[in-house]
């Protein structure tokens, strides 16, 4: 098991497969992208697996969710999912992507053993939307996104960044384009954790606003069915239900006390929260020949340290020097 000093347990193990991404959102990346990690950096497939396997069988993690960058482009995906899917005890995969290339992938993934799927959608615009993320790709995410949902991926969840006087005017409309199409639909607050360094409170949509524009629109109630427990998101019943709609509050209405989350990032680090400043290299010593128990002792460690929460609010508080793009999401 993986446990730290507040008695948190680590059961969900998020793997990053590749720092690289064909859309550059700002509140992630700059227009001209970041220096991607050089590839004899990044864990095979098979490197993966290994760490994948030790964390599902001797470690107590029990859902894999695969992320980025964006993990469609990581040419084994499919062959990761699958070999997830033959570990015993079989953990739920989920992917968290930004839903290019799922209309091609979904099938496959599925056929696979993915289970369920995240996609980023922050806006219902064309231009928003190459604003926001420096590329013309909108038609692309919505078939990606149909597409998960002809798979069978469901319930297909759909995230949401608003950023003031970008993107803030589409709470009502993405919400009504998802409860449409049966996606479930969660804001999140932004987070620092741009590669530019350039989050600011201000320019922050919070949870409370996020509910105040779209209780102009909709009536929202508290929804007992989906407890929040370690889920980031508030879950609330629209307009009497069984839609639903999640808020995201990382940053005013943090879970860290509730946290159940590590991360392996693609060059092989542990990372104990999104917000950690210190990792622990499990390649090094995995290509340098340490055992399946060598690993398993290093990331008890990793876990162990981790702290209390992200200390947003502390005024020694300090951005992770790793970009959201390279831990991910
Ligand atoms: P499910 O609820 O299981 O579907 O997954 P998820 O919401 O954890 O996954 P997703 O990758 O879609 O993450 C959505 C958002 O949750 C991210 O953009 C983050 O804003 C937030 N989030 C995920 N993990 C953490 C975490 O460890 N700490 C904090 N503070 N926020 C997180
Ligand atoms: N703050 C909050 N969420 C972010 N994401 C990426 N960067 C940030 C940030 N700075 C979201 C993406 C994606 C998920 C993995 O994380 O929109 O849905
Ligand atoms: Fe890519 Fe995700 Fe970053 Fe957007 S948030 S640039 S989709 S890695």
């Amino acid at each position: 098991m993986l446990v730290d000093t507040f008695g948190r347990t680590a059961t969900d193990l998020r793997v990053s497969l590749t720092d690289r991404c064909n859309l550059r959102c700002s509140y992630c990346m700059p227009p001209e992208g970041l220096e991607w990690l050089p590839k004899p950096e990044l864990l095979t497939d098979d490197e993966v697996m290994r760490l994948v396997g030790l964390a599902v069988r001797d470690l107590g993690v029990k859902e894999v969710r695969f992320t980025g960058g964006e993990p469609l482009l990581r040419r084994g995906l499919p062959d990761i999912v699958r070999r997830t899917a033959e570990l015993t005890p079989r953990p739920q995969i989920s992917l968290t992507t930004n839903g290019i290339g799922l209309d091609r992938l979904a099938g496959p993934l599925t056929d696979a053993g993915l289970d369920r799927v995240n996609v980023s959608l922050d806006t219902l615009d064309r231009d928003t939307f190459k604003r926001l993320a420096h590329r013309d790709r909108l038609d692309d995410v919505l078939k990606g996104l149909a597409a998960a949902q002809d798979a069978g991926l469901e319930p297909v969840k759909v995230n949401a960044v608003l950023m003031r006087d970008v993107n803030d005017h589409e709470a009502v409309p993405l919400l009504r384009y998802c409860l449409d199409r049966g996606y479930r639909l969660r804001f999140i607050e932004q987070m620092p954790l741009d590669a530019q360094h350039g989050w600011t409170r201000t320019n922050m949509i919070t949870a409370d606003e996020i509910l105040e524009r779209l209780s102009a629109e909709f009536d929202l109630a508290p929804d007992e069915e989906h407890e929040r427990g370690s889920a980031p998101a508030e879950s609330f019943t629209v307009d009497g239900g069984p839609a639903t709609v999640g808020v995201i509050g990382s940053v005013t209405r943090p879970f860290c006390g509730a946290c159940d989350r590590v991360r392996l990032t693609a060059d092989g680090q542990i990372r104990n929260c999104l917000f950690a400043t210190e990792e622990s290299n499990l390649r090094d010593p995995m290509r340098e020949g340490a055992s399946d128990t060598e690993l398993a002792d290093r990331w008890r460690k990793a876990v162990w340290a981790k702290r209390a929460g992200h200390g947003i609010d502390d005024p020694s508080f300090l951005q992770p020097a790793r970009p959201m793009s390279a831990i991910g999401g």
